[in-house]
């Protein structure tokens, strides 16, 4: 209720920026989150048609917001521009943070776990794939992002353990390597997580143990969420609903049942088997 409170008065907020559209770049906000403001985009020219439409919402602290919507309707794009890997054509986001000071793609790297669809794995060690970076490494944290993202069983066996090379001559599975990113985003400990589609090439079971083990991390962390299986969209505090780079609708799982819309169309053939 208090996140749709939060959403309500920003909603207010915004329509006035929509009218008033020179106080977009000087409003200081005192709500904190992630300020989405009017943000369009294309990716060529004028010629080119929008992937992202006019699109305003805002994503509270400390909360979990999942972004849903059909195959292409600018879910990825969203959360790039999120990730700040695009710049809107039009609009901006606003990162309401006072740690986070002129923020651009790479400080905001600081503060973000990023597991995305196209996500790299090194060719180097699993230990140093998870760590990427950490001149001295939290065994406490390594032993907990392994156990968060269940790799524990893949890396018991194999000859050299943590040490063992993979990469590109040493190839993995799809499921192994989105369970290595999402270790990776853990490990780091961030303010700020972002999943995209990030346990997409798992079987059912091994989502359900990683989101469990997930929801610990989750509490008091800015997490947002792009993903299909209605087991991990239903706990999200809000969900944003996308329709061909529009918003349809935003609520959380309850209310958007009861809107019988696009939401509803969108996981209705998964209602049964979740109940
Ligand atoms: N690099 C790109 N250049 C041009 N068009 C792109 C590019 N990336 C995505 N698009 C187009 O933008 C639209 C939105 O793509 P996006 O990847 O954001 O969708 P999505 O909702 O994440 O889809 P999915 O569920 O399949 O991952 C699609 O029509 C897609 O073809
Ligand atoms: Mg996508």
């Amino acid at each position: 209720m208090e996140d749709l409170h939060i959403q309500n008065e920003y909603t207010t907020k915004l329509k006035h920026y929509t009218t008033h559209k020179n106080d977009l770049k000087n409003t200081t906000n005192h709500l904190k989150g992630i300020a989405i403001k009017n943000v369009s985009f294309r990716f060529g020219g004028f010629q080119s048609s929008s992937v992202l439409n006019d699109i305003s919402f805002f994503i509270p602290e400390g909360k979990t917001t999942a972004i849903v919507g059909e195959s292409g309707s600018g879910k990825t794009t969203l959360m790039k521009i999120l990730l700040m890997h695009y710049t809107p054509t039009n609009g901006m986001i606003e990162y309401n943070n006072p740690e986070i000071k002129n923020v651009s793609h790479l400080n905001l790297m600081d503060h973000c776990g990023a597991v995305m669809q196209n996500g790299t794995i090194f060719s180097d060690t699993i230990e140093k794939n998870i760590t990427v970076g950490a001149k001295n490494i939290d065994y406490q944290m390594l032993d907990k992002s392994i156990y968060i993202s269940n790799i524990g069983p893949f890396i018991a066996n194999l000859p050299l353990s943590l040490t063992t090379k993979i990469g590109i001559e040493h190839p993995i599975s799809g499921g192994e390597k989105q369970k290595i990113l999402i270790a990776r985003a853990i490990y780091k400990n961030p303010k700020y997580l972002f999943f995209d589609e990030a346990t997409s090439a798992l079987d059912s079971n091994n989502e359900r143990i990683i989101y469990d083990n997930l929801q610990e991390c989750f509490k008091n962390k800015t997490v947002v969420v792009i993903a299909n299986r209605l087991s991990t969209i239903k706990s999200a505090d809000q969900i944003v609903v996308l329709k061909d780079g529009t918003i349809a609708e935003i609520g959380n799982h309850q209310s958007l049942l009861k809107n019988k819309s696009t939401y509803y169309n969108l996981v209705k053939h998964q209602l049964d088997v979740c109940n």
